[in-house]
């Protein structure tokens, strides 16, 4: 598809991990490193695309081009989504969100107890899911396994109204976070399955921007 002759196709990509606040210096988190997301989002750039970085706290520069939106948790990052999703043609929602936050972060740093301390944490809302709700373009989802990788990809496919979803097995001793090559199965929703091994994420990140750009809007 060339979309420079068009109207730029615009793609909003969420990357890296949020951070949920425990006291003003601890934070419950994960080990995205954003990778990912910022290779999809340098991939959509280059092929002409409107591109909206949502992004929680990386060490990686923003591509160029690409309007940065930095979040820190995971309400931050679902208020940002809403606001922008109904506008793009495409949504690409490769941040890792974390599913809980503490119920009620200490306004003061937490003194270090004697013993043992207890944090009581609130499920956090599934973006994703909200958005497949009032979906308007193409909607794409990650889906990180440890078991029944297939299984899990296509209920959370069909659950969350996805398009696409790409689907990674966390293997035990094979690091994924941040890893040189990975392999992935992608699901859409037509039922149809490719499964890519040892690729770099530049590499997946085209692949999804083929598929993401087939998709009729
Ligand atoms: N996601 C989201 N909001 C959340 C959690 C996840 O939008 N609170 C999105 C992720 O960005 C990803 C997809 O949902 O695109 C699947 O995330 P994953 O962590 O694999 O699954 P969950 O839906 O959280 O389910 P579970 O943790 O039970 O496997």
């Amino acid at each position: 598809m060339d979309i420079k002759k068009k109207k730029r196709f615009s793609v909003l990509v969420t990357a890296g991990p949020t951070r949920e606040k425990i006291d003003p210096v601890r934070f419950i988190s994960n080990y995205s490193t954003g990778t990912f997301g910022y290779e999809i989002a340098r991939e959509a750039l280059r092929r002409g695309c409107d591109v909206t970085l949502i992004s929680g706290p990386t060490c990686l520069k923003a591509p160029r081009g690409a309007r940065l939106v930095e979040i820190e948790s995971a309400l931050e990052m679902r208020d940002e989504v809403r606001k922008r999703a109904g506008r793009c043609d495409c949504v690409i929602m490769a941040a890792a969100v974390s599913d809980w936050r503490a119920r009620s972060p200490e306004k003061g740093k937490i003194k270090r107890p004697g013993g043992r301390i207890t944090l009581e944490l609130e499920a956090n809302p599934d973006i994703l899911l909200e958005i497949g709700k009032k979906k308007k373009g193409v909607l794409i989802g990650f889906a990180l396994e440890t078991e029944n990788l297939e299984k899990n990809a296509l209920a959370k496919l069909k659950s969350k109204n996805l398009d696409l979803i790409v689907a990674n097995k966390l293997t035990k001793g094979k690091g994924l976070f941040g890893a040189g090559v990975t392999d992935v199965t992608v699901i859409d929703s037509f039922g149809r399955k490719d499964i890519y091994r040892r690729r770099t994420k530049r590499e997946l990140a085209e692949i999804i921007l083929d598929k993401a750009l087939n998709f009729k809007i």
